[in-house]
């Protein structure tokens, strides 16, 4: 099955612009980040510190993740409970970056994440997709933004949700965010060698979108 990897920092675009990729050229969009965010959940709901590997890791027989793509949208089901939108709010944002610095999770979650590779045609986005998860994919595209506009789009999303926040605050989240991400010694963020390196900054949503599906057309993978 052809697999297209797109990676990249919080807030580039990604997995809007893979959502909307896939829906027009016929793949599923697997967003690699809501792994993360229903691990991140599970240890924020049982209490259990998101740093500690081995309390966390001692609970993996209780968790059951689960990726549904009947709807447009990709749902996510922890133990059986669609909590699609509880994994945006901001706490567990910081939880799944911190969960997702553990090796024991990455690896937990690897298996499933092939699994959907092999049997559907994915656009497949995340942080560590083209060079850990999906080494051969067909395509690798490295989405980026500069943080100020990274943020800014996370601070119009979050106030679309009704939550209150200020854009300093998603900034400084956003940052702290990035430098867990890359500078952490399990699958940092970095952009693999083969992959196209994509600027998002300034760009319509729509605009990037059309680049991408541009750029996949050009490679002749969609
Ligand atoms: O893309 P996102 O913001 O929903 O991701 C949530 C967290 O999960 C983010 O801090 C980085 C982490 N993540 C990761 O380490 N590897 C991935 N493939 C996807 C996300």
């Amino acid at each position: 099955m052809p697999s297209i990897a797109i990676d990249g920092p919080s807030g580039a675009g990604k997995s809007t612009i893979a959502r909307s990729a896939a829906a027009q050229l016929g793949f599923i969009h697997v967003d690699t980040g809501a792994l993360y965010r229903a691990i991140g959940l599970f240890a924020h709901r049982a209490g259990i510190s998101d740093r500690d590997e081995a309390a966390l890791s001692a609970h993996f027989s209780e968790i059951q993740v689960e990726l549904d793509h009947r709807g447009e949208e990709q749902a996510i089901f922890l133990n059986g409970e669609d909590v699609s939108e509880e994994i945006r709010k901001p706490e567990i944002s910081m939880a799944a970056s911190n969960v997702s610095a553990l090796p024991a999770v990455r690896a937990f979650l690897l298996d499933l994440q092939r699994e959907m590779a092999v049997k559907y045609s994915v656009i497949m986005d995340g942080r560590d997709i083209g060079t850990v998860v999906l080494p051969n994919a067909d395509l690798k595209i490295f989405l980026t933004a500069t943080s100020e506009d990274r943020a800014m789009r996370r601070y119009l999303e979050l106030v679309t949700f009704g939550e209150k926040v200020r854009y300093e605050e998603v900034l400084a989240d956003l940052k702290r965010r990035d430098k867990n991400d890359s500078e952490r010694a399990a699958a940092p963020l970095k952009q693999a060698d083969d992959a196209i390196l994509l600027d998002t900054t300034g760009n319509e949503m729509e605009e990037s979108v059309l680049l991408v599906i541009k750029t996949i057309r050009e490679r002749g993978v969609g």
